[in-house]
C-alpha cells in the first residue's frame, strides 16, 4: 500500500473514531458509535499491516500470531469478566497499555537502525523517555487500581508521613535522570538513566494509587484511562505514527473530561483526588454522626400496594441492581405500572453502581425506554412531587448524610434526594454500608420502608403482586 494510501486509510480511521466517541455519548446511538469505533480500528489495523513497515512474510506472520493470542486472551476475559468486574478489567487492560508504550519505548532506544543525530536525535529521545515515564505510571498505577477494585487490595489510602515531599523527590530525580539521559552521546551510556527513571515512575505509579481512598477509585480509573491514551500518544511519536498519536489524544483527553465530569459528581477537586488521602470511611468516620432511631420493614405486598395506589414514582437504580441482575424485572414492574397509567422515571447518578453508564447499559438491556430514564441534575427537584421514590440496592448515592453531616466522608457529593418523596422504599439485603462504608441516615427516615432481600427476587414478588 502506497504512503498516500495509508494516510487516506488513517484520516478516515480518525473520522470514524470521532464519530465514535459523538455516539458513545448517549445509549440510543452508542451501538452505532462502537460499530464506528470497530470499522475506524478494523481499517487502521488493516493499514499498517499493509504499511512499509510491515516488511517481510516473517514480520507479517509475527504480528499476526501475536494477534491471534491477544485476540483470544480479549474474548476469554470478556467472556468471563461480570458486568460488575468491568472496572477491574477497564484497569488491567490500562496497565497493559502503559507496559506497551514502555517496552516500544525501550526498543526505539535500543533500536541499532536508527541513525538519528542533532536535534532530530534530542527530540527523538526525548518523545522516548516521556513516554517510558508515563507509560511506567500508567503501569504500576493501573495494577494498583486493579488489585483495589477487585478486593485485593485493602481500600483505605496509604497516606505516609511527607509524602507529597516524596512524590516531590521522586519527581526532580526524573527530571535529573532526563538531563543524563538527554546529554548521553551512545546507547549504552543512556540506559542506565532510563532504567533508573523507570523504577522511579513505577514507585511513583504504585505510591499515587495507594493513597487514594476506596471511594475515589472511580476517579482514578478514569483518570489512568487518561493516562492511558497519553501514553499511546507518546508511543505514536515514538514510532512516528499519525493515527497512534491522535487516537492517543483522543483517549486522553475524553478521560481527562471523565475524569472532570466525576470529580463534580462526587464532590471532589482533581487535584485532591490525586493528591491522595480522601475517600474512605477511615479517613473521616471518625466525626461523622452515627444515624439513630429505628427502620421500618415492609414485604413485597406493601411496596406493590403502595406502587399501586402511587400517581408518580421514580427509580432509583445502583449497584445492587447489577449485582442481583434485577434490571429485566425493573422494566417488567415499569411496564405493568405505566399500563395503570402511573408516571414511572427513572433517576440515574453519575457514579451509580461501578463503572460511568452502568445503570444506562443495564436499563438500556433490558430494553426500558430511553425518555424516561433522567440524569440527577434532571430529576433532583421532582422528588417533593414524587408519591414513591423505589431505591434498588443502591446506598451511598442516596445518602442525606452527604448534604446535612460536614463529617462525613462523603460530605458534599450531590445526591438523589429520594427522601424527599412521599415515601421512600429501600431495597437491599441489609443494613449494610455502601462503596464509601458509610451508614445512610435515609433509612431510618419516618417516611422510609426497607424492603430487605435480593433485588431480584424481592422483585419478583413485587411483580407477583401487582399482577
Ligand atoms: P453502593 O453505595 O455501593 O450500595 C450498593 C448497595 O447495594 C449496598 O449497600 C448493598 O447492600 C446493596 N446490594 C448489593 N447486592 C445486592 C443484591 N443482590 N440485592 C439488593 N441489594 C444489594 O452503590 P451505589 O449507591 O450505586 O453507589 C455507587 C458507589 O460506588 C459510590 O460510592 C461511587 O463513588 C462508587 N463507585 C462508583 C463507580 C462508578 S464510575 N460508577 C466506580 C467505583 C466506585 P446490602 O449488602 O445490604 O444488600
Amino acid at each position: 500500500m502506497s504512503e498516500g494510501l495509508i494516510t487516506v486509510a488513517y484520516i478516515g480511521a480518525t473520522i470514524l473514531f470521532i464519530l465514535s466517541l459523538g455516539g458513545l455519548s448517549h445509549p440510543e446511538s452508542s451501538r452505532r458509535g462502537n460499530l464506528f469505533g470497530i470499522i475506524g480500528m478494523a481499517i487502521a489495523v488493516i493499514a499498517t499491516l499493509m504499511g512499509p513497515r510491515v516488511n517481510g512474510t516473517l514480520t507479517f506472520g509475527i504480528i499476526l500470531a501475536a494477534m491471534t493470542v491477544g485476540g483470544a486472551v480479549g474474548v476469554f476475559a470478556a467472556r468471563q469478566v461480570k458486568m460488575t468486574q468491568m472496572p477491574e478489567l477497564v484497569a488491567l487492560m490500562h496497565s497493559l497499555v502503559g507496559l506497551a508504550a514502555c517496552l516500544v519505548g525501550y526498543a526505539n532506544y535500543i533500536d541499532p537502525t536508527a541513525h538519528l543525530t542533532g536535534a532530530e536525535k534530542t527530540i527523538h529521545e526525548a518523545e522516548i523517555y516521556l513516554g517510558v515515564l508515563i507509560g511506567a505510571v500508567t503501569f504500576s498505577g493501573s495494577v494498583i487500581a486493579f488489585g483495589k477494585l477487585s478486593g485485593k487490595i485493602g481500600g483505605k489510602p496509604l497516606t505516609l508521613p511527607g509524602r507529597h515531599q516524596f512524590n516531590l523527590a521522586l519527581l526532580i530525580l526524573a527530571l535529573i535522570l532526563g538531563k543524563v539521559f538527554l546529554g548521553a552521546e551512545h546507547a549504552n551510556d543512556g540506559l542506565f538513566p532510563l532504567l533508573a527513571m523507570t523504577a522511579i515512575a513505577l514507585v511513583f505509579g504504585v505510591h499515587m494509587v495507594m493513597a487514594i481512598g476506596g471511594a475515589d477509585m472511580p476517579v482514578v480509573v478514569s483518570m489512568l484511562n487518561s493516562y492511558s491514551g497519553w501514553a499511546a500518544s507518546a508511543t505514536g511519536f515514538m514510532l512516528n505514527n499519525d493515527l497512534l498519536i491522535v487516537v492517543g489524544a483522543l483517549v486522553g483527553s475524553s478521560g481527562a473530561i471523565l475524569s472532570y465530569i466525576m470529580c463534580r459528581a462526587m464532590n471532589r477537586k482533581f487535584l485532591s483526588v490525586i493528591a491522595g488521602g480522601f475517600g474512605t470511611a477511615g479517613s473521616s468516620s471518625a466525626v461523622a454522626a452515627a444515624p439513630v432511631g429505628s427502620v421500618v420493614a415492609i414485604n413485597a405486598q406493601e411496596t406493590a400496594e403502595l406502587l399501586r395506589s402511587a400517581r408518580n414514582v421514580i427509580i432509583v437504580p445502583g449497584y445492587g441492581m447489577a449485582v442481583a441482575q434485577a434490571q429485566h424485572t425493573v422494566c417488567e414492574i415499569t411496564k405493568i405500572l405505566r399500563g395503570k397509567g402511573i408516571n414511572v422515571r427513572f433517576g440515574i447518578h453519575p457514579v451509580a453502581g461501578r463503572m460511568p453508564g452502568h445503570m444506562n447499559v443495564l436499563l438500556a438491556e433490558a430494553k426500558v425506554p430511553y425518555d424516561i430514564v433522567l440524569e440527577m441534575d434532571e430529576i433532583n427537584q421532582d422528588f417533593p412531587t414524587t408519591d414513591v421514590a423505589m431505591v434498588i440496592g443502591a446506598n451511598d448515592i442516596v445518602n442525606p448524610a452527604a448534604q446535612d453531616d460536614p463529617g462525613s466522608p462523603i460530605a458534599g457529593m450531590p445526591v438523589l434526594e429520594v427522601w424527599k418523596a412521599k415515601t421512600s422504599i429501600v431495597m437491599k439485603r441489609s443494613m449494610a454500608s455502601g462503596y464509601a462504608g458509610v451508614d445512610n441516615p435515609l433509612f431510618y427516615k419516618e417516611n422510609n420502608r426497607m424492603l430487605f432481600g435480593d433485588a431480584k427476587k424481592m422483585l419478583d414478588e413485587v411483580v407477583h403482586n401487582l399482577l
